[in-house]
């Protein structure tokens, strides 16, 4: 049998087709919009994703047999607040994981409700991507739409409620939420009552490998299918990595170096200390797992190499960087361009470059990006060891994986071993991989990852790189607690003059 495998991004839709075997044997992708209406803020619309979800799977299984299609699972972007009415009509745009709006909100929420009622509630303390934020900024903002919410959900469970008319989530990504209760894995009920919503607006919650039902008749119609497509719960796209990548268990981590950067560390059991800078989430496999988000990674190297240097090459200047320069740049990058989660937790920190003389050039600049990204993933890091949580290696997946370079200074500043294993689709790999153990093809998810992941690759760090790196990282953690009180004056200022220009 054939599983659809769907990863939910910010800036496209990728979709897979794999065999029982774990073969993928056909890959496409789709882009929708994404708009940033004010500085700082992040939307998208919904129903973008869901006509190119579906224009996605009849272009990838365009030439196969449609009746060997047992099933499909869909990872997505987290935390995205999408709202539904009384129709079932999206209300208004999704407000996505680094939109940076609710920095009032969270304030609210750390000081006044209390970091310790939080991490009571839902074994997590709030950030500005996170939903519960975004539903009190709507209840406050927008008093009239807040009204009309009759369904609150995440972004694949929308994809997945317009393909089964289920309206399911599954425990990886309503962690994210800051409305779950992690540790009882139920809604939580003090959280519902700080947010002003009922449990009848929130989804049913399922394991992220079980099925949460069939497509609808129209739908299965649509895309030429008979009538049995199973449609998995699918799970956060991190998670759903993570399982792509083989990240099961204890002892093992993955870093996706996507639009975002995250650290991912699988554990079995729960352990109450943790629950501050790094988020405390339930995995896809029914464990938990330790989560550091750095909102911009390689959209950094993105926006430095089309919107600054207007240049595609990404290898061609990447090439001109030599083993020499790793370690001893003097120009420093803090990648904070949609300011930052973990673990700093900060909205008004923005993107900076220092160290600059008259002979930088070009390619010392594109290195600080490239290190100031392994620089912040560093310091999830760290909060992952203070906590006793040795991390010797990991997988690592995403588009910024793809370049050489940079997974040597992402090894060499991490002092880990990083390996890639041989499907690089790591969210979308991992949503066709829970469609599999929804379907019955593999008993377990550790069972299909036994069965399918493959490492092809390792990167490991050089001694004498690292020794210079771990200098450099001492200098790079000076910057941020010096600028802190800069980036706050930054935003005072800015929000001073938007309200006189508004008046
Ligand atoms: C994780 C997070 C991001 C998004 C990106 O907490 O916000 O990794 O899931 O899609």
């Amino acid at each position: 049998m054939k599983y659809i495998g769907i990863d939910l991004g910010t800036s496209a839709v990728k979709l897979l087709l794999m065999d029982e075997k774990g073969n993928v044997l056909k890959i496409v992708a789709r882009e929708y919009p994404i708009s940033f209406p004010k500085p700082g803020w992040s939307e998208q619309n919904p129903q973008d994703w869901f006509r190119e979800v579906m224009a996605g799977i009849k272009e990838l299984i365009a030439d196969c047999d449609k009746t060997e299609i047992a099933g499909i699972g869909v990872a997505g972007q987290m935390h995205g607040l999408v709202v539904l009415d009384e129709h079932d009509e999206v209300i208004r745009p999704a407000i996505l994981w680094n939109d940076g709006r609710t920095s009032e909100e969270v304030d609210y929420l750390n000081q006044v409700i209390g970091e310790k009622k939080l991490l009571e509630a839902t074994s997590n303390i709030a950030f500005a991507g996170f939903t519960a934020p975004k539903l009190l900024w709507m209840r406050k903002h927008e008093p009239e739409l807040f009204a009309r919410i009759r369904r609150i959900m995440l972004p694949k469970d929308y994809v997945n409620f317009r393909l089964t008319g289920v309206f399911a989530t599954e425990y990886s990504d309503a962690s994210g939420t800051l409305l779950l209760d992690v540790k009882k894995k139920c809604w939580s009920e003090p959280m519902l009552e700080i947010c002003g919503i009922s449990v009848s607006q929130l989804p049913r919650i399922f394991e992220s490998y079980e099925p949460i039902g069939t497509l609808k008749p129209q739908i299965a119609k649509e895309l030429g299918f008979g009538s049995g497509v199973t449609v998995a719960a699918g799970a956060a796209d991190n998670a759903a990595a993570a399982v792509g990548t083989g990240t099961v268990g204890d002892g093992s981590c993955n870093i996706s170096l996507g639009t975002s950067g995250t650290l991912f560390i699988p554990c079995r059991d729960y352990d109450a200390r943790w629950g501050n800078a790094l988020h405390t989430f339930l995995h896809a496999d029914g464990n938990y797992h330790l989560l550091g988000c750095i909102l911009s990674a390689a959209s950094c190297n993105k926006w430095f190499m089309e919107q600054i240097l207007q240049d595609k090459d990404y290898s061609g200047i990447q090439k001109k960087i030599s083993q020499e320069k790793l370690g001893r740049n003097p120009v420093f990058f803090l990648p904070y361009l949609m300011g930052e989660r973990s673990p700093i937790n900060d909205t008004n920190a923005r993107g900076t470059f220092l160290g600059m003389s008259m002979d930088t050039t070009r390619e010392d600049m594109l290195l600080a990006v490239l290190e100031g990204v392994g620089f912040a993933l560093r310091d999830c890091i760290e909060i992952a060891r203070s906590q006793g949580i040795a991390i010797t290696k990991s997988t690592i997946c995403g588009g910024g994986a793809k370049s050489k370079l940079w997974l040597q200074i992402i090894a060499n500043i991490l002092q880990m071993e990083l390996s890639i294993v041989k499907t690089e689709e790591g969210p979308g790999y991992g949503g066709a991989m829970l469609a599999a153990v929804a379907c019955g093809e593999y008993a377990t998810v550790e069972e299909c990852v036994k069965n399918t992941i493959q490492t092809v690759e390792k990167v490991k760090p050089d001694a004498e790189i690292a020794a210079r790196y771990d200098v450099q990282y001492e200098k790079f953690k000076e910057l941020y607690p010096a600028l802190k009180p800069v980036f706050r004056k930054l935003n005072v200022w800015k929000q001073k003059i938007d309200r006189r220009n508004e008046e």
